[in-house]
């Protein structure tokens, strides 16, 4: 019986969760699983009021009596530097040892590009390095506050950690029968931790002949992401350079609202996340496109093995997507609960992919 802990957070993380777990029991209780949900209060209002962010109780707790966590976002305005944040994000990515942040970034109606003559279907499988490079707080300031002042951010870069992240990319295109793996670098000149990537990513390749594989400056794949994103597939890449190609290849497939994330250490625990963040903007206006949470549900079933019930509630999103029955930032008029209510509504009667076709042919 998986157990999963809700943290829904900050913001629209509180909306857009609501949203995704009755779509996570709906289909728990439809297919007949058994799962055990447990809410946690975790989050900005929690460290404002007790001057708590995490516990290490509640670390051990989350990795020990606990299969996936499915969170909203954190983030909050009155929280200066968001410290709460980062601990409690960054804190399970690190403590739980969650290596690979997978973050597909799906094209699931032509029309939500915002780019012209995009051709062909899209899938973007980003592979994010979830636990290294300038992620891991390692550096400080001298004589701060002075003009002399010194400032140092570490970018960390093991053999082991660029190898895991790597070799899970290989084995996912090879699994899901992707074509191409692209890493994503800047070696010409970070020479050091960029020329270890690549080394590794050479070596690992080597194990999958059949896989094309390339790689790309960061900056120039900024731009190739724009001018041709069809041409990639599976997109390997450091904490950083992932974070940042992925919000891009997230707009450039729809939007922030829709792009489901999980943070993962195959074989032990899962983080599930929508990529976007707490948007103090329009937190508790009923604008928050909860697509993103859901598919995150998708992505938390897949990882249990169940890839069928996945493809469903992807079926059951495209649908809404195609009726218009969506929230305003894809031009609909839904609220976030509106968008669950419909989900939940054409569940058992979702409607087949009509669109990617292609690519979803070629991920079964
Ligand atoms: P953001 O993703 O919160 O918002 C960026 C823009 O996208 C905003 O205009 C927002 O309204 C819009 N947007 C985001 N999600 C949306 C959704 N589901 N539906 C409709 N519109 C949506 O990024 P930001 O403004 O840079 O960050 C706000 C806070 O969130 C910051 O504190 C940041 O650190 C935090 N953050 C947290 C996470 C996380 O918890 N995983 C991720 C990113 C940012
Ligand atoms: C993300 C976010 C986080 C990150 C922030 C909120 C620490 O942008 O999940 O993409 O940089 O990883
Ligand atoms: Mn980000």
């Amino acid at each position: 019986m998986p157990r999963i802990a809700l943290i829904p957070g900050d913001g629209i993380g509180l909306e857009v969760v609501r949203e995704a777990r009755r779509v996570l029991e709906h289909v728990a209780s439809s297919e007949g699983f058994d799962i055990e949900l447990t809410d946690w209060d975790l989050g900005a209002d929690r460290f404002l009021r007790d001057g708590i962010t995490i516990t290490d109780e509640e670390f051990r707790s989350l990795d020990e009596d606990h299969d996936a966590v499915l969170l909203g976002a954190l983030g909050d305005p009155r929280v200066p530097g968001n410290q709460h944040a980062k601990d409690i994000l960054l804190g399970m990515r690190f403590k739980l040892d969650l290596y690979v942040n997978f973050r597909p970034c799906v094209l699931l109606s032509p029309a939500l590009t915002p780019l012209k003559d995009v051709k062909g279907p899209l899938r973007l499988d980003i592979f994010r390095e979830n636990t290294e490079g300038e992620y891991t707080g390692i550096g400080g300031v001298f004589k701060d506050g002075t003009p002399d002042e010194i400032a140092l951010e570490e970018n960390i870069a093991t053999r082991k950690g660029v190898e895991r992240i790597i070799r899970a990319a290989f084995d996912y295109a090879d699994t899901r029968g992707r074509g191409r793996v692209t890493l994503v670098d800047k070696s010409n000149v970070m020479r050091h931790v960029g020329g270890l990537w690549r080394r590794v990513f050479s070596e690992v390749g080597q194990e999958y002949p059949d896989i094309e594989q390339d790689a790309m400056y960061v900056d120039a794949m900024a731009m190739d992401l724009v001018r041709r994103p069809e041409r990639y597939e599976v997109i390997v890449a450091s904490n950083l350079f992932g974070d940042i190609v992925s919000d891009l290849a997230a707009e450039v497939t729809g939007g922030l609202g829709l792009a489901p994330s999980a943070n993962i250490h195959p074989g032990r625990n899962a983080l599930f996340e929508p990529v976007h963040g707490s948007a103090p903007d329009i937190a508790g206006t009923g604008r928050a496109n909860p697509i993103g949470a859901i598919r995150c549900v998708g992505l938390l079933f897949d990882h249990f093995g169940y890839r069928d019930v996945a493809e469903r509630i992807e079926s059951a999103v495209i649908a809404s997507i195609e009726v218009g029955s969506t929230t305003p930032d894809l031009g609909g008029q839904l609220s976030t609960q509106e968008v669950g209510d419909w989900l939940l509504r054409h569940f058992d009667t979702a409607l087949p992919r009509t669109t990617n076709q292609e690519a979803s042919d070629r991920n079964d």
